[in-house]
């Protein structure tokens, strides 16, 4: 089963192809730029070397061509291009994949941040309007720092939430994040929890703030 990271060369692409990869995943980083993002996952191979593991299944192509090779397709791109790419490679999304949407639709107005308005109560349900019909997208590690996810010294210890429409998919995705190292992934329900999912990266990085701290992520007690 090969992940697509759509925008994988950015903080939280390269994160999430180094954990991926360090489970056993072969993961394909995708860039606007092909050259770049081949580089980027050669530097993500000798880091993942360097770290004493087997050689890792990581390459790095033009975002379209990763969407073509791809059984789970993850958009990490700034949320306000995603739509935008999802509309150019709509017609090479194919039934049976799985889009996994990591954004937060972040903006900071009158020097505070916070979420941008949209028509839907989510980006993750806004940019499922952009899928083919079908074709189920789940939110999942928008609460998961990046640079924590890029530092292999730390390990993740906490959960990472994953909800959508399709209790398949979502099965999927949780079966996938459960190999990685630290990370305990939580059903979380249907697509419209992706809203409180992005209210709480909110939360974590107002946390961190406040706190001078970097890495404040969400651990659940009692289940
Ligand atoms: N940073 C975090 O801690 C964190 C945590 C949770 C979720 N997220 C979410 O994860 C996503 C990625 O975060 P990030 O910090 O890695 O973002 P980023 O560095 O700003 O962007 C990631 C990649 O998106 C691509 N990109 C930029 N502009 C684009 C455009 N106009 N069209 C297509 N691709 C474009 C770039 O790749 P190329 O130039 O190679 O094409 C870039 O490397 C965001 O939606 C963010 O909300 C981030």
């Amino acid at each position: 089963m090969r992940i697509g990271i759509l925008g994988g060369t950015g903080p939280e692409g390269r994160g999430l192809a180094l954990r991926l990869s360090q489970a056993g995943c072969p993961v394909i980083i995708g860039s606007r730029k092909p050259d770049q993002a081949a580089l980027k996952a050669e530097q993500l191979r000798l880091r993942l070397k360097e770290m004493g593991g087997p050689a890792a299944d990581l390459a790095g192509l033009g975002n379209s061509e990763v969407v073509e090779a791809s059984d789970i397709l993850f958009i990490a791109t700034p949320f306000e291009h995603a739509a935008g790419l999802l509309e150019s490679c709509r017609s090479r999304i194919r039934q049976g994949q799985i889009v996994v949407d990591v954004t937060v639709p972040l903006q900071f107005r009158a020097k505070r941040l916070q979420l941008r308005e949209l028509p839907e109560p989510s980006a993750s349900e806004h940019l499922a309007g952009f899928l083919p019909e079908g074709v189920p997208l789940v939110a999942a590690f928008k609460t998961i720092p990046a640079h924590l996810l890029e530092d292999l010294s730390q390990r993740l210890d906490c959960h990472v939430f994953v909800c959508g429409d399709s209790a398949e998919a979502r099965g999927r995705i949780v079966q996938v994040a459960s190999a990685i190292e630290g990370l305990s992934p939580l059903d979380v329900g249907p697509l419209r929890q992706a809203a409180t999912l992005e209210r709480m990266t909110v939360l974590a990085i107002q946390i961190n703030k406040r706190h001078r701290v970097h890495h404040s992520r969400f651990r659940v007690v009692g289940l």
